[in-house]
């Protein structure tokens, strides 16, 4: 695992939106974009919109899959994850509304819709590169803890400290929707980079357990240990429980120094 360790969480947005800006730059052509929601994403969404409006950067092409939605909230429902998408990236940025996925929370048959939202990332060859969040339980998407490591995209139960954490947006705890469709531990392996974004020390302790703890349906982001590319980007209070907090630096800046003088080396020929 790659980990950036940032001052704070606008360095830590603004280093994302640049590994995400310099992957869809590579893939013009065919980019497929996982997205996630909550609260840690919104700056990095922030920063794509700034580069759009500012240096050009092109979404006309590129296609997004969500990681989940609840089950019961129609699009137009405040707290949906429609309804924030749309609000925090979508209408601010040049994506074709056909290139948007996100699951269906009022769909009838919710396991065939599962089943379809499978294929349709399939049949888009799979995602290039997945934004993912941390839960205080350890859930990547809505993958709470116990959640099989090779699982697909379904519909989960959610743990009452997931409804806990989410009913800050709601009224009432009891508004808060108990069950979601979420992309499966299966499903986010494949994709091919998965970006990991941490913020805050409230975050500190788990995400010490999803990168250095044991690998356990217990910490589903724990997963990401067997991933063959997952960047992890978070600020100072998220990787303050880290043991191999110097190393992470250390490993950085040594990367840093490396490109260096590669660049410098093409330079002189
Ligand atoms: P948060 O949620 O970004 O609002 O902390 C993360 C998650 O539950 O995956």
């Amino acid at each position: 695992m790659e980990i950036y360790i940032k001052k704070n969480y606008e360095e830590m947005s603004r280093k994302a939106a640049e590994i995400v800006a310099e992957e869809m730059r590579k893939r013009k052509n065919h980019f497929v974009l996982g997205l996630a929601t909550g609260s840690t994403p919104i700056g990095l969404y922030k920063e794509l919109i700034r580069m759009h409006q500012e240096e050009g950067l092109d979404f006309s092409r590129v296609i997004t899959f969500n990681l989940d939605e609840y089950c019961g909230l129609s699009p137009d429902h405040e707290q949906s994850y429609h309804y924030f998408m749309f609000e925090n990236f979508f209408k601010h940025i040049n994506i074709d509304k056909k290139n948007i996925h996100i699951p269906d929370g009022m769909a009838r048959d919710l396991d065939a819709h599962c089943r379809e939202y499978e294929k349709m990332i399939a049949d888009n060859r799979g995602i290039d590169l997945q934004v993912l969040g941390i839960g205080g339980d350890g859930h990547i998407a809505f993958n709470e803890p116990g959640s099989s490591l090779s699982s697909r995209t379904r519909v989960k139960t959610l743990t009452q400290q997931t409804v806990e954490d989410n009913s800050r947006f709601f009224k009432t705890i009891e508004e808060v929707p108990k069950y979601a469709i979420t992309m499966g531990i299966g499903t986010i392996m494949e994709a091919k980079i998965c970006l990991l974004l941490v913020n805050g020390d409230k975050k500190a302790e788990v995400f010490a357990k999803a990168v250095e703890g044991p690998m356990t349906t217990e910490v589903t982001a724990s997963m990401l240990q067997t991933h063959p590319r997952t960047i992890a980007v978070v600020d100072e209070e998220a990787a303050a429980k880290l043991k191999r907090k110097d190393y992470y630096k250390h490993v950085e800046k040594m990367a840093g120094l490396l490109k260096k003088r590669v660049n410098e080396k093409g330079k002189n020929g």
